[in-house]
């Protein structure tokens, strides 16, 4: 099952995806992680990148749409993936789909989580994630049993540099830009799949399960 997770910064793409790739046994591809971690790395990618996520901004479609393409071709794609955050412009989508193409495949869904953007503030400023195994927790709506520590691996909890009040104000504005436009594209095609994304995690979690494993007989 090729899968691609949409929906606006904070929408809870990262915690469904975490939840979901364990179910479906796929593997879990998050532009935004790849980014980070270059970015910690500080290798030529993650030098250039850093200069477009710490301000909010989109990373150019011909370095985002290279990284996807070379992480398409491993192997532990073969079976199915999730994409979280990828594409995010029409370029991406288009250059996705040749891709796909190319090896006889296409996306299966594409899960919009819809969440109002009154709530996607207080859940970008309340994250935290861990440092060693990248989980995602938060202060008020998903909090770790020990302050600062991870409940998976005991690791250290951080906050992310573009999780500021000024940086998700940009992260938004691009969302509705950039973004938007592709939940026509998908709809169009006949994958887009809508979620209530303001309910409990667990419940967003059950509302993807029963998508992607069609209705009960
Ligand atoms: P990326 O890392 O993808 O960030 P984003 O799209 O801004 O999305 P987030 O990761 O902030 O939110 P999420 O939807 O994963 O929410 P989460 O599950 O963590 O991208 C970062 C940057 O990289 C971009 O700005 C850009 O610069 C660059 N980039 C990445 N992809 C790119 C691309 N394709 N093209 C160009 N540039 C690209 O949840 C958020 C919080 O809410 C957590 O604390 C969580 O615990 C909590 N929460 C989650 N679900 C719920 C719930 N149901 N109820 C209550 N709380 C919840
Ligand atoms: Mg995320």
């Amino acid at each position: 099952m090729n899968i691609i997770f949409m929906g606006p910064p904070g929408a809870g793409k990262g915690t469904q995806a975490e939840r979901i790739v364990q179910q479906f046994n796929i593997p879990h591809i998050s532009t935004g992680d790849a980014f980070r971690a270059a970015m910690s790395q500080e290798t030529a990618l993650g030098l250039e990148a850093k200069k477009y996520v710490n301000q909010g901004l989109l990373v150019p479609d011909e370095i985002t749409i290279g990284i996807v393409n070379e992480r398409l071709k491993q192997n532990d794609c073969a079976e199915g993936f999730l994409l979280d955050g990828f594409p995010r412009t029409i370029s991406q989508a288009d250059a996705l789909a040749t891709i796909l193409a190319q090896d006889g495949k296409q996306i299966s869904f594409v899960i919009n989580l819809k969440v109002n953007r009154n709530l996607l503030l207080d859940r970008l400023t309340g994250r935290r994630i861990c440092k060693s195994c990248g989980a995602t927790f938060h202060l008020v709506f998903n909090p770790t049993t020990v302050p600062g520590v991870c409940d998976k691996c005991s690791g250290e909890l951080y906050q992310r540099a573009d999780d500021t009040v000024e940086k998700v104000g940009t992260r938004l504005d691009e969302y509705e830009k950039w973004t938007s436009p592709l939940l026509e594209y998908y709809s169009a095609k006949g994958t887009l799949k809508e979620v209530n994304g303001e309910l409990e995690i667990e419940v967003v979690t059950k509302q993807i399960d029963e998508i992607l494993r069609g209705p009960a007989e």
